[in-house]
């Protein structure tokens, strides 16, 4: 079984608890101050702080580090060329049937029939999508991810002249579909 929070998810967990830990600390030492019953705030400081311990050991050790690599800050910007229109989004779930359904499923929620083969699991897209940049969608399915199975969608020309990968257009007609399968715009 695979832990269900990433690597980075533990972590803005235990900074979350680091926070909480701060505040029963400050309320301890000026409850002290003020001469009250301050160890049960300095209990909490403690709570927290095992669990803050307990979030990093779970962090480097059982949760896997889903490596989606940085995206250069202007490619992050990058805006949309393609129509918002029903035939661009049209177009995109065509494309992301032929092409992508069969690792990150037919509605992207990482179930497609290749899935159980891969090593980290392609995300829930409906998910992640709209926690992204369109800017960022689109670098990683031009470039790929590195360290996972993702491959690099960009065109290219081969020697004896065949092409593969997706234009530009098409990529971002995906980008599309994939925003209006998160907002529900399209049949889940
Ligand atoms: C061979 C299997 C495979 C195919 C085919 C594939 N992907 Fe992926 N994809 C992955 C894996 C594995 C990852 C890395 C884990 C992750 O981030 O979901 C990934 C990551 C992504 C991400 C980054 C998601 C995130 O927020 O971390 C996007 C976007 C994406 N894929 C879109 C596509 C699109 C669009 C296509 C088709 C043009 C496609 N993928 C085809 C396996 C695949």
């Amino acid at each position: 079984m695979i832990f269900p929070i990433s690597r980075q998810g533990m972590q803005d967990i235990a900074q979350f608890l680091i926070a909480g830990a701060v505040v029963f600390l400050l309320l301890a030492l000026v409850t002290r101050y003020r001469g009250g019953e301050w160890r049960r705030f300095a209990i909490g400081t403690g709570a927290l702080g095992v669990l803050v311990i307990a979030s990093y050991a779970l962090a480097f050790t059982v949760a896997p580090n889903i490596p989606t690599p940085p995206v250069p800050f202007t490619a992050r910007f990058a805006q949309n060329p393609t129509p918002d229109t029903t035939q661009t989004i049209e177009a995109g779930r065509a494309l992301f049937q032929a092409n992508c359904a069969i690792c990150h499923g037919p509605r992207g929620l990482g179930d497609g029939p290749q899935a159980f083969l891969l090593q980290p699991r392609p995300v829930n897209l409906q998910l992640h999508v709209p926690q992204h940049a369109q800017g960022e969608i689109h670098y990683w399915i031009t470039n790929g991810v590195a360290g996972t199975q993702m491959p690099a969608w960009k065109e290219q020309r081969a020697a004896d002249g065949s092409v593969t990968g997706l234009t530009d257009e098409q990529r971002w007609s995906i980008v599309r579909y994939l925003q209006a399968l998160a907002t529900g715009k399209v049949d889940r």
